[in-house]
């Protein structure tokens, strides 16, 4: 059956793992298909009440072959992940936890994490009418707390990317402070604005902001997330494989590598690292 844009429907492939209902907050996915403008993300829905964690269910329909723009997402996640193997705080029916099945050519890896957070900054200001920014390389925060993370994982064979998980998590209706470990770094929605906010119109706006900047040109992509960056600038420190390294961030390259001015004059070229702020 068409939908009333034209686009095919999908016949709602919901999985409903298991159900909670005396505490989850069910979302309304009519309404998250309504305010889709997207041809391929979101077109596909895989809704789970509860799982470990939707990176992993996300990989496994990639590997049976899942198309291009499959969404995968939980009302609760048990296990769910973060970069540098931290747990996600993932609590049922009050934020967004999704991952995205990409199929992207080899030139458009780099560029997803980056496309990823200006996505989900645009929906934020578009919604909510905050402005994050990022702290270099995905993470959106609101003043200095964190609103919402990404993590990307996905498969090569040799050179060719087979597919690509673009994991989301956004803090939306969370009292953080009910979560010791999170309650004096991260923020969500309902904190900043004092009221509770509707998921579905921010998962809708998210995914029709990033499938726009997907298939922009990585140039001007790069240029919107760089402004962003409350990174640069101000002087860091930057953990990686290891090793920290201290310095001021002066800028990133075109590839989103940030560039780090060290004591002795040498500027190095980072892919990847935690960074703390220090000024
Ligand atoms: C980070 O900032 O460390 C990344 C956080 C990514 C969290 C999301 S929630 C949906 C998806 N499933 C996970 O287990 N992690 C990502």
């Amino acid at each position: 059956m068409p939908s009333a844009k034209g686009q095919p429907r999908e016949g709602w492939p919901f999985v409903i793992s298991r159900l909670y209902p005396w505490r989850v907050t069910w979302m309304n996915l009519r309404a998250v298909e309504d305010a889709l403008r997207t041809s391929a993300f979101g077109r596909r829905i895989l809704y789970l009440s509860s799982t470990g964690s939707t990176m992993d269910v996300a990989r496994a329909e990639a590997e049976a072959g899942a198309r291009e723009g499959t969404l995968v997402l939980a009302e609760e996640q048990t296990a769910g992940r973060g970069r540098f193997q931290r747990t996600w705080v993932s609590p049922a029916g009050k934020n967004l936890y999704f991952t995205l099945i990409l199929r992207p050519e080899a030139q458009r890896l780099r560029s997803l994490s980056i496309g990823a957070a200006l996505a989900i900054c645009q929906a934020v200001e578009e919604i909510a009418g905050l402005e994050p920014r990022i702290k270099w390389p995905n993470d959106v925060r609101v003043g200095e707390r964190k609103l919402a993370g990404i993590l990307i994982e996905g498969e090569t064979s040799g050179q060719t990317p087979r597919y690509a998980l673009v994991g989301i998590g956004v803090n939306v209706n969370y009292d953080v402070e009910e979560a010791q470990e999170i309650a004096a770094i991260a923020t969500s929605l309902k904190r900043e604005l004092g009221r509770e906010m509707d998921r579905e119109l921010l998962l809708a706006a998210v995914l029709n902001r990033f499938e726009r900047l997907y298939h922009e040109a990585t140039g001007s992509v790069l240029e919107a997330w760089r402004a962003r960056l409350e990174t640069l600038g101000r002087r860091v420190r930057v953990a990686l494989g290891g090793e920290t390294y201290e310095g001021l961030a002066t800028g990133v390259d075109g590839s989103g590598n940030l560039l780090l001015e060290l004591e002795d004059g040498r500027t190095l070229t980072l892919e990847a690292g935690e960074v703390t702020l220090q000024t």
